[in-house]
């Protein structure tokens, strides 16, 4: 029986959700809290070879084949990591999960929301997030303020129309479950930011 608190961070790329992932997990521990702070894909030994795989721009892949590993990323990630903190009573904070999948490889990749949301609920089993904080701007906005880290992956080589399109998707998302995704504008300051998280994170452990 799960007992803690499973938080998400989503969004296009480089919209801020590693600093603010850090801030909270500061804020929250600072508050006694149990943190566990982890990301997808990867979190577990395995989980990190599929991810090592699936975001390699040199081994190319079919979609249903990406879908497919970032489930399977999903399935070891919550039975050797997620599960069992939350049933000790931990917070699980992780940078993206299920919604990204419903929209890279539902609504952007193609392969139609419907279906990837049927393989991903297979896999979860109902442990879907108590919290998602959607980092959300727009992509061109986004670039400007992109740290040049040197590195890219099989989605930082796609270019702005695909990330205008993640964006859409993860919008789209919000809607349909405005109760659990909430949408923060990552324009604002980074401190601005975290004070509208701190906010949504003390509402929900009240
Ligand atoms: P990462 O380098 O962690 O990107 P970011 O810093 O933007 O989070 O790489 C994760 C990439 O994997 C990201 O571009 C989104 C993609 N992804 C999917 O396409 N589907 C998924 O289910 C997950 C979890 C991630």
């Amino acid at each position: 029986m799960k007992k803690g608190y499973f938080i998400t961070l989503e969004g296009p790329d480089g919209g801020g959700k590693s600093t603010q992932i850090e801030l909270t997990t500061r804020f929250l521990q600072e508050k006694g809290y149990d943190v566990v702070c982890t990301r997808e894909p990867g979190g577990t030994l395995s989980a990190e070879k599929i991810r090592a795989i699936v975001l390699d721009p040199d081994t190319p892949i079919y979609s249903l084949t990406e879908t497919l590993l970032y489930l399977a990323a999903r399935a070891e990630h919550i039975q050797g990591l997620i599960a069992p903190a939350l049933e000790q009573g931990k917070v699980v904070i992780c940078d993206r999960y299920s919604d990204s999948t419903l929209v890279y490889q539902g609504l952007v990749r193609g392969l139609g929301l419907e279906k990837v949301k049927a393989l991903n609920d297979l896999v979860v089993d109902g442990l879907t997030p108590d919290l998602t904080i959607l980092l959300d701007a727009e992509p061109n906005r986004l670039l400007l303020r992109r740290d040049t880290r040197g590195v890219t992956d099989r989605f930082e080589n796609e270019g702005l129309a695909f990330q205008e399109k993640v964006r859409d998707g993860f919008v789209t998302l919000a809607k349909l479950e405005p109760e659990r995704i909430k949408v923060v504008d990552a324009l604002q300051g980074q401190a601005e930011v975290q004070e509208v998280i701190q906010k949504l994170v003390l509402e929900l452990f009240k």
